[in-house]
C-alpha cells in the first residue's frame, strides 16, 4: 500500500456539458498545497483534446490498418522506410495544425506554483512547449526534429529531390524523425533527469497515459516507492489506477483546470 493514507480512488463519469465541475478531494488539495516538489508525467491523452490521436485508440482513415507498434520500430523503417516516413509526416502535419488545449495550459500555469516542478512527457508533439511549459523532459524525442538514420545527427534542412524519405545532405543516409522507437535505447540524459525528478518529488501526477510502455511506466512506481503522493488523471482505468493514492476519472482538459481552480481557492482560504 503506497504512502500512509492508503488508497483513495475517485471514480466517476465526467461529462463536460452536464457536470462542469468535479469535487477534488480535500486530502489531495491539502497534500498538493503543502508540496515543495511536484513532478508530472504526461502521455498521449493530454494531447487528445487538441485533436492528436492517442496511440492505443483505434487509428482512423489512411492508417487504420496499421498499429503504431508496427510503424514505430527500426525494423518497420528498414522494411518500408517510405511507409514509416509518411506516417510520421502525417502526424507532423497534424501536430503543426493543433493547438495546446486546457490541459497543456493548466500545466504551464502549475509550474509557477511550486518551488520545484518537473514536467516529463512521452509526447513528441511539442504542445507543452507551445503552451509555455519550461524545461520539458522529452523522453521519447520530438517529432518536429529530423535526424540521419545512419549518423544520428540532427538535420534541419535538406534538398527536396523527391526522395521519400529524404536523404541526409552530409552522408546520403535516409532521414527519420528524432523519436524513440520500440526496441531502441532511451535518451540517457532525459531518462536520468526523469528518474531523479520522480524519486525526489513529494507529489507525482500521471496524466493521460495508459501506463503500459516502459520504462516511462516505471516512473510511477519509483515515485510511490520514494514516498510521493501519486495522482492519476485519466478517463479510463489503467493498470496503475489501483496503486495511485487518488484517481481522478476524467479528461485532462477538464480535470486540470478544475484542480488548478480548487488549489488556488484552497491556498487563499
Ligand atoms: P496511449 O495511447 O497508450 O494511452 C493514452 C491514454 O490517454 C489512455 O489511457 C486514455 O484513456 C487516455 N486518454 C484519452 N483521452 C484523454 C483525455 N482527454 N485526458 C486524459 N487522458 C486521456 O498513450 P501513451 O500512454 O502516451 O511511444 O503511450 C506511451 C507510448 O506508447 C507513446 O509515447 C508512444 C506509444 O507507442 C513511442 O512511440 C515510443
Amino acid at each position: 500500500m503506497p504512502g500512509e493514507m492508503g488508497l483513495i480512488v475517485v471514480v466517476g463519469s465526467f461529462k463536460r456539458r452536464n457536470n462542469p465541475s468535479m469535487t477534488i478531494p480535500a486530502e489531495l488539495l491539502q497534500r498538493l498545497a503543502a508540496a515543495k516538489s511536484v513532478t508530472v508525467l504526461t502521455g498521449a491523452g493530454v494531447s487528445a483534446e487538441s485533436g492528436v490521436p492517442t496511440f492505443r485508440d483505434a487509428q482512423t482513415g489512411l492508417w487504420a490498418e496499421f498499429s503504431p507498434e508496427e510503424l514505430a520500430t527500426p525494423r518497420a523503417f528498414q522494411r518500408n522506410p517510405r511507409l514509416v516516413w509518411e506516417w510520421y509526416d502525417w502526424r507532423r502535419k497534424l501536430v503543426a495544425g493543433a493547438k495546446p488545449n486546457a490541459a497543456h495550459l493548466a500545466l504551464a500555469e502549475m509550474q509557477n506554483l511550486f518551488l520545484r516542478f518537473h514536467l516529463i512527457t512521452q509526447n513528441v508533439d511539442g504542445l507543452h512547449q507551445r503552451a509555455r511549459s519550461r524545461n520539458v523532459i522529452e523522453i521519447h524525442g520530438n517529432i518536429t526534429r529530423t535526424k540521419c538514420s545512419e549518423e544520428g545527427t540532427i538535420v534541419s534542412a535538406w534538398k527536396d529531390a523527391g526522395d521519400v524519405p529524404p536523404k541526409c545532405p552530409a552522408c546520403g543516409g535516409l532521414l527519420r524523425p528524432d523519436v524513440v522507437w520500440f526496441e531502441e535505447p532511451m535518451p540517457e540524459p532525459e531518462m536520468r533527469q526523469a528518474m531523479t525528478a520522480s524519486t525526489r518529488c513529494d507529489f507525482f501526477f500521471s496524466i493521460g497515459t495508459s501506463t503500459v510502455v516502459y520504462p516511462a511506466a516505471a516512473l510511477h512506481s519509483e515515485a510511490l516507492r520514494s514516498g510521493a503522493t501519486v495522482v492519476e488523471i485519466n478517463p479510463q482505468p489503467t493498470p496503475f489506477t489501483g496503486q495511485a493514492h487518488f484517481a481522478l476519472a476524467g479528461a485532462a482538459g477538464v480535470v486540470l483546470p478544475e484542480l488548478m481552480k480548487a488549489l488556488k481557492a484552497f491556498r487563499a482560504s
